[in-house]
């Protein structure tokens, strides 16, 4: 495995002056989620993510990497990809066995979560920091720093000895520096001019307001429902008139499926007061053109429509009656 490793290690690598100068901080990263169910059972999944736009996906079935858009390539050779896969399938299957093992070795409960993050910053055009966070079931476990392993206080005694082990090896510390130093800066800088158009995408959310009665009695839970925005900052807030209502509770932003984002803002109010209650949305893609929603209007807007329309519709079926009636009549 270290031989293989070491091997891998040799391949050729440009250097990675960046020659595009954006403006703006970004950083590209892998996300490992690796999951053991018990002594037979193991899921690698992989992921890699420009801020917050996946980039790349990995097929744990076949070994292979997903290049979720075109440009996901970046500049890397068919060979280079080939070899990095290789290097992943080594890995993942390497970590396996060897969780498992010590796992029965030192009678570790199952399940068990291991999640790695390894990334780096790009800053006004250069690289300037990079990182390496490993968490075993869900507590943070051990970084790469400096070319070593350094366990975090929550890992214990047990973080504390996988980083002696580790820090014998001289490949899996010059893998560690090779994935952080080379294959980041040149996979970050690569996709950089690619993913322009899709980082700077604009996409208006959709508004909607709901409300569901609250567990006292008297009391309504409003939420107010912000769908398919893109970027992710976005400025959510229930208002009266032009007064932000401070008790207004934020959800987390969660991910759509193809990249866009939501969020539910909810309001406690009494029942009484939620009349006159909007909700306030402020997002890049609307310029200055906030979306406001009045509560209780979209009821009245209906309750508007039905009071037209239905007496319009008994209005027509009266006429259409009549003058058959009378036509049979013979009345013109
Ligand atoms: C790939 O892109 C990086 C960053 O733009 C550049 O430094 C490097 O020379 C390129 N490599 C190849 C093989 O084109
Ligand atoms: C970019 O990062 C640098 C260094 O961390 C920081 O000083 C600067 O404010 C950041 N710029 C933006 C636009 O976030
Ligand atoms: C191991 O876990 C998997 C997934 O939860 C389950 O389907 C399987 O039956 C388990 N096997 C044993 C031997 O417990
Ligand atoms: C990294 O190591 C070098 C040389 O051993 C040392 O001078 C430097 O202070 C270290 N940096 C950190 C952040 O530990």
């Amino acid at each position: 495995l270290l031989f293989l490793l070491s091997f891998l290690f040799h391949f050729p690598c440009t250097d990675s002056n960046p020659s595009i100068v954006v403006q703006q901080n970004i950083s590209f990263y892998l996300i490992q989620i690796s999951s053991y169910a018990n002594q037979s059972w193991a899921q690698n999944r992989g992921s890699a993510w420009l801020d917050e736009l996946q980039t790349h996906g990995w097929d744990s079935e076949t070994g292979t990497i997903i290049f979720l858009h075109t440009w996901s390539r970046g500049n890397f050779s068919n060979e280079e990809i080939v070899d990095l896969q290789l290097l992943f399938r080594v890995y993942f299957s390497g970590l396996t066995m060897e969780v498992q093992e010590q796992a029965s070795q030192f009678q570790i409960k199952y399940p068990i979560e291991i999640q790695v993050r390894v990334g780096c910053e790009l800053h006004s055009g250069k690289i300037t920091k990079d990182f390496l966070h490993a968490a075993f079931n869900g507590l943070n476990f051990l970084s790469y720093q400096n070319k070593s392993w350094v366990p975090f206080p929550e890992g214990g005694i047990r973080a504390q000895k996988v980083c002696d082990l580790l820090n014998i090896y001289e490949g899996y510390k010059e893998t560690a520096y090779y994935i952080i130093r080379e294959v980041c800066p040149r996979s970050l800088l690569g996709i950089l001019d690619g993913a322009k158009m899709d980082l700077q995408r604009q996409v208006r959310p959709e508004v909607w307001l709901s409300s569901s009665p609250n567990l006292q009695p008297g009391r309504l839970l409003l939420a107010c429902h912000v769908s398919g925005f893109y970027p992710k900052p976005i400025w959510v807030m229930w208002m009266r008139g032009t007064q932000e209502q401070l008790e207004t509770k934020q959800g987390d932003i969660l991910p759509h499926a193809d990249g866009t984002w939501y969020l539910r803002v909810t309001l406690d109010v009494e029942d009484k007061e939620a009349s006159g209650l909007s909700c306030r949305v402020r997002h890049s893609s609307l310029r200055d053109q906030d979306i406001i929603l009045y509560w209780g209007h979209g009821l009245s807007v209906i309750l508007i429509t039905f009071a037209v329309i239905v007496p319009l519709v008994l209005l027509i079926v009266l006429v259409l009656l009549c003058k058959k009636r009378c036509s049979y009549q013979g009345i013109p």
